[in-house]
């Protein structure tokens, strides 16, 4: 089948979090997979300019028309990369904001990625889907299905929508359905209205054909009202429609055998190498080395309150007085940046902190940690858990969501098991959660145990892509009774060639609205 993703974010052009990480890694998959699958984008600040494959589409904004550029066209890794190129919205400092607040014309931002997006599935690149990510591209499926209700290049065109988190859903005052062009008949409880504003999230969780979240665990968490935010009604609504399905990993990017990033490379067979990769980490850090041999605790995130670092917080010094050293790598709200610096500077030679997005870093904490800490309130899947376990870096997890799914306690009695979770979201769980793992890493022969019992699980994107794939199929039968579905190519050698210049990630920014 052909699929054109659209999503706000994607590697190698631009990043805030993990949804950037799937919207590359997924085409790949797929691709390979023998599907034919193209990206549309924005070109943010920094990604050089290709020509043009339609050199203006009409977009109405309200009483105006807009007229981006859509650029690109080019493969990479196989997958065909197009952007939305309109300067005045998207070559800024930031994606979605800057350490103010959020950009205060995201509604019309968005609105214009997705009215673009489908003019490219009309005009350039015919889709038997549109898989679409999150709130940003949440009014898609409303426009194809009511401005473009009559049209016959997309009326049948199924739309799937992935949601990859629920705490961020795009929420606008009632004007920008003027602004930002919506059609206003849908301005109703049981279309993008909430509570009297207009919910870019809910519009793409009321208006496509089925929806995806990011673990199995999530798509039942997110229909309840303890992780719906509000829309767990309107989920449960849906639930026929909604499937939970794992995100996987590029183990071309993360494994500890390849990785280009780390001192030096270890597999599954010869763990020598992560001595190696923690005497760096340590100095990176600057951890004095004669706490070579206590366990060394690393994180890698976005400071938000959805990752639990109040936890943290509350305990931080309980924790600092377990033989242990801490070094941390993230960015986002300031109470947190200021917390692990803190921490940093009263425990000197024992906790690090660096306040910054870091790809090389991340990659160095998930080789040389000993363990990794992810205590989340809530986790719609959760990558670095992922990856610490293809680098023997034991997750100590909070069992929500993704993180429930991919980690399973370590049991003594059977050698099972690949780390360490806790339940009640409660500092004194997380402590004990922590305790154990402290416990278990004085035993040698244990440790090495799930080490290994991690490093030999396989969380690789070819079993989710071949979930997506069925969906897709499903979708599009349900729009085409009768008909036979495209047939992916025999499996294809990806066809690598330059797309444009990657980016390095483009500035960090909340991913908001709200
Ligand atoms: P989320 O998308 O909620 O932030 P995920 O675990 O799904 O969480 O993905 C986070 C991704 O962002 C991972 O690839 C992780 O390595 C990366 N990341 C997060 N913070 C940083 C940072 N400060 N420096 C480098 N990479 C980071
Ligand atoms: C979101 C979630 C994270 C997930 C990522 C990719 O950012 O917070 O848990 O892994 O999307 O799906």
């Amino acid at each position: 089948m052909r699929i054109l993703f659209v999503a706000s974010e994607g590697l190698p052009f631009s990043k805030t979090g993990g949804l950037a990480d799937v919207v590359e890694a997924l085409p790949k998959a797929l691709v390979q997979q023998g599907h034919e699958v193209a990206v549309v984008l924005p070109r943010y600040r920094g990604a050089k300019n290709d020509a043009a494959v339609l050199p203006s589409v009409t977009v109405p904004m309200g009483a105006r028309l807009r007229f981006p550029s859509i650029g690109g066209g080019a493969l990479l890794h196989g997958v065909k990369y197009f952007f939305v190129e309109d300067a005045e919205y998207f070559d800024r400092d930031g994606i979605y904001g800057g350490g103010w607040g959020d950009f205060s014309d995201n509604a019309e931002r968005y609105s214009e990625l997705c009215r673009a997006a489908i003019e490219v599935a009309k005009h350039v690149w015919p889709a038997d889907a549109i898989h679409c990510h999150d709130w940003q591209t949440g009014l898609l499926p409303v426009l194809l299905r009511t401005s473009h209700a009559d049209d016959p290049l997309v009326k049948d065109t199924p739309v799937i929508f992935t949601i990859h988190n629920m705490g961020y859903q795009g929420v606008f005052g009632r004007d920008v359905i003027e602004r930002a062009g919506i059609p206003a008949g849908t301005f109703h409880p049981g279309g993008l209205e909430y509570f009297g504003k207009v919910n870019y999230l809910k519009s793409g969780i009321v208006y496509s054909d089925y929806l995806t979240t990011v673990s199995r665990k999530y798509a039942q968490e997110i229909q309840t009202p303890e992780f719906g935010y509000g829309l767990d009604g309107v989920a449960r609504g849906r639930g026929d429609r909604l499937v939970g399905i794992l995100n996987g990993v590029d183990y071309t990017e993360w494994s500890p055998d390849t990785d280009a990033f780390v001192a030096e490379k270890f597999s599954l067979k010869d763990l020598h190498g992560k001595h190696a990769c923690k005497t760096e980490l340590m100095h990176l850090f600057g951890i004095a080395p004669e706490h070579a041999a206590r366990p060394l605790i690393g994180i890698v995130s976005r400071f938000a309150d959805q990752k639990g670092f109040d936890l943290i917080a509350e305990r931080a010094h309980e924790l600092m007085r377990e033989e242990l050293s801490l070094v941390v790598l993230g960015s986002g709200e300031r109470r947190y940046e200021e917390l692990f610096q803190a921490l940093a500077a009263a425990y000197p030679g024992r906790a690090g902190a660096r306040i910054a997005y870091d790809n090389a870093v991340a990659h160095k904490i998930e080789a040389g940690a000993d363990m990794f800490l992810m205590p989340s309130r809530y986790e719609p899947c959760g990558l670095n858990q992922i990856y610490s376990l293809k680098y023997g870096t034991v997750p100590i997890v909070r069992a929500t969501g993704g993180l429930d799914d991919t980690i399973e306690t370590f049991d003594l009695e059977h050698g099972t098991g690949t780390g360490f979770k806790f339940v009640e979201y409660s500092g004194a769980a997380m402590m004990y959660a922590v305790r154990q793992a402290l416990h278990h890493f004085i035993d040698e022969r244990i440790w090495k145990r799930i080490q290994l019992n991690g490093m030999a699980k396989d969380f690789s994107w070819n079993g989710p892509a071949r979930e997506y794939a069925k969906l897709y199929e499903v979708a599009w039968n349900q729009r085409h009774p009768g008909q036979s579905v495209p047939k992916p190519k025999e499996s294809q050698a990806p066809n690598v060639s330059s797309g444009g210049r990657p980016t390095e990630r483009n500035q960090k920014s909340s991913r908001s609205s709200n």
